[in-house]
Parts: structure tokens; sequence; C-alpha cells
């Protein structure tokens, strides 16, 4: 047999297989006395010893499979996923696909240790695996909550940004490159003037955000992957155009912002656009693929959240402005690539969440002069399944409120206002690209009480927004739509 190179799987499509791969191939005798010895160990020994199992862990098997566990939780099962299959991977092996045989290593009790302590570490990735469920007709049940879907929008791409017009009509932007309006009959018509646009990679037209005097001035704000030639070279970067909409028309467009320096790479651009209370302008910058030089140097924009007046100027009390050569309008540091950024209705604090490297996406307050920790502290791994940090918490830097292993690729961010969702008030809403649903946090003030997993299967979520009328927002990809959840009686 070929030698297969432990590859760990990205996909999320391998993960919606993940139950579908649980058959076992074998049926040898020795597999069926395992799985009776290893069922009989466990009733006997329902106590396993999980220390001692996480010790032998990391070292027999972390050199192959990670230090961390999650290594495991991020995969595709070859050999099937159940208790069995495992204590069979382990005490015989396959050889011929790399994997020692451990039975002269560990007494069966220690292997279902093993296997118990696998399975406790992967019981994350079965909460994501929604079968074939997906209901966008039919009223949706949900834990405190029913609703029913409403189309707002079909025929985008990549809906990447919501922003509402006073008078029943929105803003979307589409990462293609395209701005759309949609009027009050429900029409998508393209603004003319949006800025040119490097639309490869995660990059694109990314996020739109209204003045917040828009009513009077007709201003807004669009964030995007500017392009620029250079050395015969295509680089982008992250920019925010400021205009006003007139209609379907851009005018006195303006680039008020320019993350620096502009790179080669084609993701990690953020950029999700805020204002607060006091009318600054919250920008967030990727790390653009360089956690090495980006996040934690001062001197450079990436991997930051940057806080600008309306027009692109720097607010005197930025923490940085008076430290040399650090980029004045940064506002907190140390993030990989925020992909949500809310503010909250009560505390009128910036929250964010940001995508993990393999494991690790994490839900934060953006704090003046805070560092986050990226890539000096995470929860997850690098996705070929080496260490990246051993640490995970480190003095001067910022803990996440919640973070999510495996990962679910959250995008897009809404805190739950108004009376229209009574049980859910408060609560704060994220979108998963990777697992496709839409996760409702239940907060109670700065702390994660549990998640509930809503529209399972509906598509990547990548943006949700509270609108004026009270109702949520959610943008889907492929088929590009936007729906609206009606709760109903
Ligand atoms: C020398 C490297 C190496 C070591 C050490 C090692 N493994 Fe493996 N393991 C592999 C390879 C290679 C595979 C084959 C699966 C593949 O290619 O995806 C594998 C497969 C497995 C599987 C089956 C996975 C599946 O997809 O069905 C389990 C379970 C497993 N290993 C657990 C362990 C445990 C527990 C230890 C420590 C006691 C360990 N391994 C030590 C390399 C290793």
């Amino acid at each position: 047999m070929k030698k297969t190179p432990y590859l760990y799987t990205l996909l999320a499509a391998s993960l919606l297989s993940f139950s579908a791969c649980n058959s076992t191939t074998s049926t040898s005798a020795s597999a069926t006395t395992d799985a009776i010895a290893s069922a009989a160990q466990a009733a006997a020994a329902p106590e396993l010893d999980l220390a001692g199992a996480k010790a032998a862990y990391i070292s027999y098997c972390s050199g192959c499979h990670g230090e961390e566990l999650e290594a495991f939780a991020d995969r595709k099962w070859k050999h099937g996923s159940s208790d069995e299959d495992l204590f069979k991977a382990i005490k015989h092996g396959y050889p011929d696909e790399g994997m020692p045989a451990f039975a002269e290593t560990f007494s069966d009790e220690q292997i279902n240790g093993l296997v118990a302590y696998i399975q406790q570490g992967i019981k994350g990735i079965k909460a994501y695996d929604f079968g074939n469920e997906k209901t966008v007709e039919a009223v949706q049940q949900s834990e405190e909550q029913q609703f029913r879907l409403d189309t707002v929008a079909t025929g985008l791409d990549v809906p990447w940004g919501m922003a509402f017009l006073p008078g029943g009509e929105m803003l979307i932007t589409d990462r293609s490159g395209k701005l759309f309006r949609l009027s009050k009959d429900r029409k998508l018509q393209q603004v003319e003037g949006a800025p040119k646009v490097l639309a490869q990679g995660q990059g694109g037209m990314l996020d739109v955000e209204l003045h917040p005097d828009f009513a009077k001035n007709n201003t807004i704000y669009l964030s995007y992957s500017a392009v620029k030639e250079e050395g015969g070279q295509t680089l982008s970067s992250t920019a925010v155009m400021r205009a006003k909409l007139n209609g379907t028309k851009l005018s006195e467009q303006k680039v008020i912002f320019e993350a620096l320096p502009y790179s080669r790479t084609r993701h990690h651009y953020g950029s999700r656009l805020e204002f607060d209370k006091d009318g600054y302008l919250y920008i967030s910058v990727g790390d653009r693929g360089n956690h090495d030089e980006n996040p934690q140097d001062l001197a450079r924009h990436a991997g930051k959240v940057h806080r600008v007046k309306d027009d692109g100027s720097i607010p005197s009390d930025n923490p940085f402005v008076n430290k040399q050569g650090a980029v004045a309008s940064t506002f907190s540091y140390g993030h990989r690539n925020i992909q949500g950024m809310v503010l909250h209705p009560q505390t009128g604090q910036i929250w964010t969440h940001e995508h993990g490297p393999r494991g690790g996406d994490e839900v934060n307050i953006a704090e003046k002069a805070k560092n986050y920790g990226w890539p000096i502290i995470s929860y997850g791994i690098n996705y070929n399944g080496t260490v990246l940090t051993e640490l995970t918490k480190k003095e001067g830097m910022e803990q996440p409120l919640h973070y999510w292993v495996p990962s679910i690729g959250p995008s897009g961010m809404a805190f739950v206002t108004g009376s229209r969702y009574k049980n859910w008030e408060g609560d704060l809403m994220v979108g998963s690209l990777r697992f496709q649903f839409l996760s409702r946090l239940k907060m109670d003030g700065t702390k994660v009480l549990g998640e509930e997993k809503l529209l399972k299967n509906i598509g990547r979520v990548r943006d949700v927004k509270m609108g004026p009328d009270g109702y949520l927002y959610v943008a889907v990809e492929t088929p590009g739509t936007i729906y609206r959840l009606v709760p109903v009686e």
C-alpha cells in the first residue's frame, strides 16, 4: 500500500462528511475482540485517567498529531470515529500509513484512556455536524424563539456588508467589487463611483458604513482591498473611501485610510467599519497573512484596530500618537483577522471577533492601547497541525471573552436589541462561514453563557446586522442572499 502523508483536512466540506465516514471496513477477529474488550473495560472502569492519558499523548502521539489535541478535531477520520475505531487504530496501528501500533506500549485500559482523551478533545466538532438539516421555507424552531426567513435580496455573489438607509432602503457590498442599493420594493441597483478593488482571494468590496449624520450629509464609508502595481508586482492593502451618496451615484470620493505596507498576499484584509457614540470611526485590518511582522509591530497598520475621525484624521487621544514611529491611528493591536465589529448598545464599547489559525477564533472587546496577543498567544494551532505557540496566556496580553475550537470562521456580528426577539435580547449574533450557521451567543454582560446554532447549513454566513426596523438581517453566500428573521408566535 502506498504511504499516505499525514495531512490534515482543512475544508469545511470534509466536516460534513464526518459522520458519513464512520463505517469501518475491517471486520477482523481481532478488531471484534478489541471492541468487546474495549466496551467491557469502559463499563468496568468508567473513571478513566485523563491526566495520565494526556501525559501519554504528549510523549507518544503529539510528535505526529500535534501537541494540541485540537489537531484531531479539525480532521477527517480515515478509519472511523467511534471509540472502537480509535481503540483499534491505537492498538494495532496502520503501519502501511505510518501509524505505529501501541499494543506493546499500553494496556487496553490505557488505550481506552487515550480514546476518551481524544474524544473529549474533539467534542466541539460534533456540535457543528448538522447532517442534512436545512430549513429555509418552514418556520424555524429554536430554543427560545420561533421565526421564519423572509428573503430580502437574491442574485448577489458574496454579500459582505450591509448598511440601512433612512426610509427602508439598504446598501449592500458585494465582494466581487460592486456596491448595490436595494430599493424599498427590493430591487438591486448598482451604485456608480465605488472604488476599484482587487477582487482576488479574500479581497474585494468589503464593508459599508453610514456616517452617524447620514440623514444630513449623505456620507458613506467603504472598506476594500486597494490595488497598486509596483516593481512588476500587483500589491494590495486594506483601504477606506469616504463618499457622498446621491441616488445610485457616489461623488466627492476620498480615500481616508490606507494600511501600509501593501502586500503580495490576498488574504486577511479585515475590514469591518463601525462608528462609536463619539463619532469616531473604527477600522479593523487583518494581519495580511504575515503574523511574524505585522500584529505586534506598532509601525505597521496590519493586525490592528484603528480609530480615526470622520475625515480620516487622528484623534489627539489615540493611544500611540506620541509614540515614536508608531502608526497614530492604532487603537488596539495583536489581532489576526477581524471580520466582526459592533458597538455594544449599552456600554458603547467596541466588540470584535477574529479568526484564529486552526482553532482559537476569539471574541474580544477592543480597548485602547491593549495587546490581544497574536501570534504570541493563541488557542489555535497552525493549519498543517504544527504548533504555532505554546502559550495561551501571557502577562500584558488580553484573554478573549470567548473562543471557538474548532474554528467556526466568524464573520459579521450584531447584538440583539429592541423588543421583537424578547428572549434573545442582549445576545450576540455571529455568522459562521465554515460551518454555515448563525451563532447566538447567550450573553450575561461580558460572559458567554452558551451557544445556540441557528440556520444550520444555510450557507456561509458573511454578515449579520440589526436593522432599524428591529429585525435581524443575515447575509449568506452561495448563492448570495439576504434574509430577514421574522419572529412568529
Ligand atoms: C510516527 C507518527 C505517529 C505517531 C507517533 C502516532 N501516530 Fe497516530 N497516526 C499517524 C498516521 C500517519 C496515521 C494515519 C492516518 C492518516 O494518514 O490520516 C495515524 C492515524 C491515527 C488514528 C486514526 C485516524 C483516522 O483517521 O482514522 C488515530 C486514532 C491515531 N493515529 C491516534 C494516535 C495516538 C493516540 C497516538 C499516540 C499513542 C498516535 N496516534 C501516535 C501517525 C502517528
